[in-house]
């Protein structure tokens, strides 16, 4: 098989056709590019594992396009547990925010890989919506990238990552956000978040008191190693130019927060720069995109500057850490 990438909305009504099969087609989300498939359908659900290479012990995220479809896939345990979930939805969605509820039980389990719980989310992209709203039932949607690997923001990143594994892949162009959906659990009033994202902690903490996550809820995919390259990724921790100049690393390509000086980028067999102005959310946009060009650099290896830890950019360093785990040195720094 080989993907057919349509662009627009003359690729919806292709996809609404295959889903209607209970086929699988990739479709563009505000934060990444997602594998969609019925999520009331298991055949459909057990081929989005399948194309992945997931572990049908990690669950899905299921996607509708408004608020008002949330009953048909979870429960409430309470009226305040509904009426502060009503006050999340008006604040963050339709956007990058993934709620943790309890499942519906009509819905599949292997949606939810067995779980009592449902990960739900209202997405912002006016395709995936569209495609939604012709279909009438959710879409469960994982992010479009084999298991582990790095996740797409664009439909071109989709092709490389499943193009011989599904029949089609809607072009949205690039994600606006680039980074995969804030997961939080909204339990006995508290919030715990389980994936930090593009809603940050402090846009967070306005609608509840941020717990640590409980043992229980812990995001079943959450590997120490995930969205890796191919190639090793050290973080540099310390300042990059006196890093650079310390160790004089030949072969190297760098992934850099802001415009490192002429003397580092001299340095370099490849770079890329997240954001010029050290804009943490154009980082964040272009994070994914230039981790994949730099694996496929004539680099031996990947070093990764650090970010600050703030807003989005605690989404940022979960997933370099995540990108560099398995790395012989998974970290830098001067005095090592
Ligand atoms: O932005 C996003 O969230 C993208 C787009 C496509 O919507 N989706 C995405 O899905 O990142 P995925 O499957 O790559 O990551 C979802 C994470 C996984 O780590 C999974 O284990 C976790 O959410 N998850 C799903 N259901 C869960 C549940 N019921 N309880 C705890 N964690 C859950
Ligand atoms: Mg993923």
């Amino acid at each position: 098989m080989s993907a057919q990438i349509v662009s627009g909305g003359e690729g919806v009504g292709e996809a609404v056709a295959i889903l209607h099969r209970g086929e699988v087609v990739a479709l563009p989300t505000e934060t990444v590019y997602g594998l969609a498939g019925d999520a009331f359908n298991p055949l459909a659900v057990a081929r989005i594992f399948e194309a992945k290479g997931r572990p049908l012990t990690d669950p899905l995220i299921v996607h509708l396009p408004e608020l008002g479809w949330l009953d048909r896939v979870a429960l409430f345990e309470s009226a305040s547990q509904r009426a502060q979930v009503d006050q999340l939805a008006a604040a963050f969605w339709p956007g990058p925010l993934t709620l943790i509820l309890k499942k519906h039980p009509d819905l599949p389990d292997l949606v939810t890989a067995g779980m009592q719980d449902v990960a739900v989310r209202v997405t912002a992209h006016p395709l995936f919506q569209e495609v939604l709203y012709q279909l009438n039932f959710p879409l469960a949607a994982p992010s479009a990238n084999r298991f582990g690997k790095i996740s797409p923001t664009s439909a071109e990143d989709v092709r490389i990552e499943l193009g011989n594994m599904i029949p089609l892949i809607l072009d949205g162009g690039p994600c606006e956000h680039g980074m995969e959906s804030t997961i939080v659990a909204v339990r006995g009033g508290n919030l715990e978040i389980l994936r930090p994202g593009p809603i940050t902690r402090e846009q967070m903490s306005e609608y509840g008191h941020i717990a640590p996550p409980s043992e229980a809820v812990k995001t079943p995919g959450s590997l120490p190693s995930h969205y890796a390259p191919k190639k090793d990724l050290k973080i540099i921790e310390s300042d990059i130019t006196e890093w650079i100049s310390a160790t004089g690393r030949k072969n190297a390509a760098l992934l850099a927060f802001k415009s490192p000086i002429p003397a580092v980028i001299e340095q370099c067999t490849a770079l890329e720069i997240l954001s010029c102005s050290g804009d943490l959310r154009e980082a964040a946009a272009h994070f994914y995109g230039a981790l994949r060009r730099l694996d496929e650099s004539q680099s031996d290896i990947i070093f990764a500057e650090a970010l600050p830890e703030v807003g989005i950019g605690e989404a940022i360093m979960d997933r370099m850490r995540r990108a560099s785990h398995g790395s012989r040195h998974a970290s830098v720094s001067l005095h090592e």
